[in-house]
């Protein structure tokens, strides 16, 4: 497999797919609350992609190796990294969760991404599970606004990795972000961390997704016995955040943007150049 290079109908199909992935974080923002399960939030997310005409693909995805995933959305809470299974223990005031969503729409292309969500709101969460969620979304957009033709895929990691490591918090190594397009997980692998000037040479035409996955503690990082579920090997907190991105010829296009995104970080002039 290769990256793959989408034309106009093919910016077409991931603009919509990517508006409707994260419409539907949209949708469940306001509905997550303390008590609530993740099972309701998978729920929530199934019917919400029936009426979009959308599915899930995440629920039965199998990469070799691996149990199918069971989840239409992957539920990551406190010290889980990603891909948390839905399960059926109530959210606390003070859990952080994220909530990763990718959608396939009729004409076969993927959106995909995700948030946090503060549990009871900013004033339940801790000091620390503030910090790293806002770290850890900003050093998304540290690696957003890299994003132009000419660069490196390595510049893209190197600018993740100075901000998250530079406010005292560790770069998952294991898990990146990737290509998307008429597949879920296509070339090229983003790291999220790494040296200027090296790897693939960004060009127009490319989709790929930026998640960084931050821990407030260590980077080291084990799977539990279900298969899937990633956590922190110390324990520590974890946050994450995702966006599906477009290289156009002078820049790059946020695609998976819409009207319940947050406010961005004050050193993002532009979401499309
Ligand atoms: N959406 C995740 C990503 O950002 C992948 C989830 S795979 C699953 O790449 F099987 F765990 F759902
Ligand atoms: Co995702
Ligand atoms: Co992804």
């Amino acid at each position: 497999m290769s990256i793959t290079y989408k034309d106009e109908a093919g910016i077409a199909g991931m603009r919509e797919a990517c508006r409707l992935a994260s419409e539907v974080l949209d949708y469940l923002s306001p509905l997550i609350q303390p008590g609530m399960t993740t099972l309701e939030i998978d729920r929530l997310s199934a019917d919400y992609m029936k009426k979009q005409g959308t599915r899930s693909a995440t629920v039965g995805y199998q990469p070799p190796g691996y149990p199918p995933y069971p989840g239409h959305v992957c539920t990551s809470i406190n010290h889980v990294v990603c891909h948390g299974i839905p399960n059926d223990r109530p959210l606390k005031k003070g859990d952080i969760l994220n909530v990763d969503v990718t959608v396939i729409t009729q004409d076969g292309w993927y959106g995909d991404n995700s948030r946090m969500f503060l549990i009871g709101g900013e004033a339940a969460a801790s000091v620390q599970a503030r910090r790293l969620n806002q770290v850890t979304f900003e050093a998304m957009w540290k690696g957003i606004v890299m994003v132009r033709p000419g660069i490196r895929l390595g510049d893209i990691g190197h600018a993740i990795q100075t901000y998250a490591e530079g406010n005292g918090f560790s770069v998952v190594r294991e898990f990146c972000g990737h290509g998307i397009g008429q597949k879920f997980h296509e070339e090229p692998q983003v790291l999220h961390y790494g040296r200027p000037g090296t790897l693939e040479e960004l060009r127009p035409g490319m989709t790929f997704t930026i998640e960084p996955m931050i821990n407030a503690g260590k980077r080291d990082i084990k799977e539990l016995g279900d298969g899937w579920t990633i956590v922190t090997r110390d324990r520590s907190l974890s946050a994450q955040w995702e966006h599906t991105v477009l290289v156009t010829p002078t820049g790059y296009d946020v695609l998976t943007l819409s009207a319940g995104s947050p406010p961005l970080p004050a050193f993002v002039t532009t979401t499309a150049c």
